[in-house]
């Protein structure tokens, strides 16, 4: 029987995640091979003319499972019925910057595009954003948008734990598909923990596996937390090609059962292993069979792992109290 197209949004669709992103939807890489897409490609008026080149290469794929592009600079048709909202599109941090200091530059976007989800987008819309600070823009998307339910809101660290993945796997002389739940916590800033005691290594704990509590504290965990700029320096722009595989990662997970171990999603806190409720931070997720997500539950996190997602946490609250000052929005 053929199925119904999942609609999905996508804002800075002409930009450079965007340009990696949208044939991987399209190709059935998200969503399923048997699963129809179509796409709403957002984008600002000055980008226009790019998007409508990004369309015609879309064209020019004839993917068998793309059944519409919509492209339009109207946040009112380009969220209308979508199922996924990509929130992408927003100014990238260049080199010398903190991902923070994009607060006042991209937070307004988030208010507006958060009102448009609200009015246009189905209620079972789930959003997933990335434009960065992502985890304070996820808040204030949320907040601007209180008809959608709460738990329909992520932002990325995806390509964080991916990223500590790898860096775990080169250590341990091992493949990367050997190393196992490990959960990066926190704020997608270089105060992000990658929690490497309950990370595993075919199947026992990293720590243990690579027995250097002095590398993974001092090299892993700031390599990390710090490979964005790392990537800016040496390409002149941030990651895209690795942020797009992230979000493909993020959202096939998201829409299936998770198969052992878990994820790093950053969802809204209920006050979980002692995080300060109300924010967007990152934690364990796992999905269960008939696709609801829940924080993993029972994960033990010594004092170093709690000092680490203590701090991380603490300046996502001080994120949200700048933005929402500037924003006139009440905590
Ligand atoms: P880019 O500059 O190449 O593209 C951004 C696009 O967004 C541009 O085409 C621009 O016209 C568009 N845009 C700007 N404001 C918009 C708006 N209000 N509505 C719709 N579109 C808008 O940047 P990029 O490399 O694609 O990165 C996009 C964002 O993703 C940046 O904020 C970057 O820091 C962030 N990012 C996050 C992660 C993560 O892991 N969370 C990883 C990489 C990049
Ligand atoms: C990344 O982690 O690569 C992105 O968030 C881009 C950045 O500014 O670091």
């Amino acid at each position: 029987m053929k199925k119904d197209p999942i609609r999905v949004a996508v804002t800075g669709a002409a930009g450079n995640i965007g340009y990696a992103l949208l044939f991987r939807i399209a190709s059935g890489q998200m969503f399923g091979p048997d699963q129809p897409v179509a796409l709403n490609l957002i984008e600002i008026e000055p980008a226009m003319a790019a998007l409508a080149g990004v369309a015609m290469e879309l064209d020019d794929c004839a993917f068998p499972l793309l059944e519409e592009i919509v492209q339009t600079s109207d946040l009112n048709v380009g969220f209308k019925d979508c199922d996924w909202a990509l929130l992408v599109g927003s100014v990238p941090r260049k080199a010398g910057m903190e991902r923070a200091d994009l607060l006042g530059i991209n937070g307004k976007i988030f208010v507006g595009q958060g009102k448009a989800i609200n009015d246009h987008a189905k209620r079972s819309c789930r959003v997933l954003v990335v434009g960065n600070p992502c985890n304070t823009n996820c808040l204030i998307a949320m907040r601007s948008a209180p008809d959608i339910p709460d738990k329909q809101f992520f932002a990325m660290t995806r390509l964080d734990e991916n990223r500590a993945k790898t860096q775990l796997a080169l250590k341990a002389g091992v493949k990367v598909k050997d190393v196992t739940e490990l959960c990066v916590w926190g704020n997608h800033s270089p105060s992000m923990f990658p929690d490497f005691y309950n990370a595993k290594i075919n199947r026992q704990s990293a720590a243990k596996v690579i027995a250097d509590e002095s590398w993974l504290k001092e090299t892993f965990v700031p390599t990390v937390g710090t490979r964005g700029a790392a990537i800016i320096k040496a390409r002149g722009a941030s990651s895209a090609a690795s942020a797009a595989n992230a979000v493909v990662d993020t959202v096939s997970d998201l829409i299936k059962p998770t198969r052992g171990g878990y994820h790093s999603v950053c969802v809204i806190s209920s006050g979980e292993y002692g995080v300060p409720e109300g924010i967007i931070t990152s934690m364990p997720i796992r999905v269960d069979a008939v696709g609801n997500w829940r924080v993993v539950e029972g994960i033990k996190l010594n004092d170093y792992a709690r000092e680490k997602i203590a701090a991380s946490n603490a300046e996502l609250v001080e994120e949200r109290s700048v933005a929402f000052g500037q924003l006139g929005l009440s905590i």
